[in-house]
């Protein structure tokens, strides 16, 4: 039985396996992103590969830099090859929520900027049905208390009854790298995400979700067996 991050490591290094030579790489964020970015680290060094990297956060750039590795801006790249990044629930037909690390915006530019998309987890991640974990929402940082009211409107005729909860951090909203808010919805369950990811876009102030949907084509789970499940649905 391996632990919640050798299981990262694993999924990370496997992932890792992906990179060619030449590469242009889309880098995720998160804890278990990280583990792939050094494990592309490593890779680049020992096997002189050269790479070109789009980071998905100030973090992520950091990391990437401090490891060594060539960072270019989104729009100073043309296509990416391959984006890796992690999630906080992977469900059925890959459809994933992520954000908990407040970076879904940038996550979601540099994925739909990338040819394959490859999601990372460990095991606690995988379920059968999203929305135990709170789905992210990035709201325009100017009047974002009066998005969050339309916002529970919507979500009252689409018949989810909850509130929008701002996150804080120390008491204070968090900030996200683009300088907007984030508003955490706990669906406890989210059967139809299509429609919901719908409902949420059509408010005014919102400026993404934390719903990846059609976006991922695999992902890579590692099991607490230390083996590594590679899924494609
Ligand atoms: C960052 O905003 C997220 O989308 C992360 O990718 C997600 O929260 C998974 O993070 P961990 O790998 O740290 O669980």
């Amino acid at each position: 039985m391996i632990d919640a991050d050798a299981q990262k490591t694993a999924a990370g290094e496997a992932a890792a396996l992906l990179v060619t030579d030449g590469m242009t790489l889309g880098l995720g964020t998160g804890s278990t992103a990280a583990k792939f970015v050094e494990a592309v680290a490593r890779r680049a060094k020992a096997e002189n590969l050269q790479l070109t990297c789009v980071s998905t956060s100030e973090a992520t750039e950091a990391l990437a830099q401090r490891l060594g590795l060539v960072t270019r801006a989104l729009d100073e790249v043309d296509v990416i090859d391959l984006t890796v990044d992690g999630a906080d629930e992977i469900g059925p037909g890959l459809s994933l929520i992520k954000g908990g690390g407040a970076a879904l915006l940038r996550e979601k530019l540099v994925w739909e900027a990338s040819l394959r998309c490859v999601a990372i987890a460990d095991a606690s991640k995988s379920v059968s049905v999203l929305g135990a974990f709170p789905l992210p929402v990035e709201v325009i940082a100017f009047g974002h208390a009066q998005t969050a009211k339309r916002l529970t409107a919507a979500l009252t005729e689409f018949g989810i009854v909850l509130s929008p909860k701002l996150r804080l951090k120390d008491g204070i909203a968090v900030r996200t790298d683009s300088g907007q808010v984030l508003y955490d919805l706990a669906c406890q369950a989210i059967p139809d995400p299509k429609s919901l990811a719908a409902v949420i876009k059509s408010v005014t102030g919102v400026v993404e979700h934390g719903l990846f949907l059609d976006l991922a084509a695999e992902a890579i789970v590692a099991r607490e067996d230390g083996s590594v499940v590679r899924r494609n649905t």
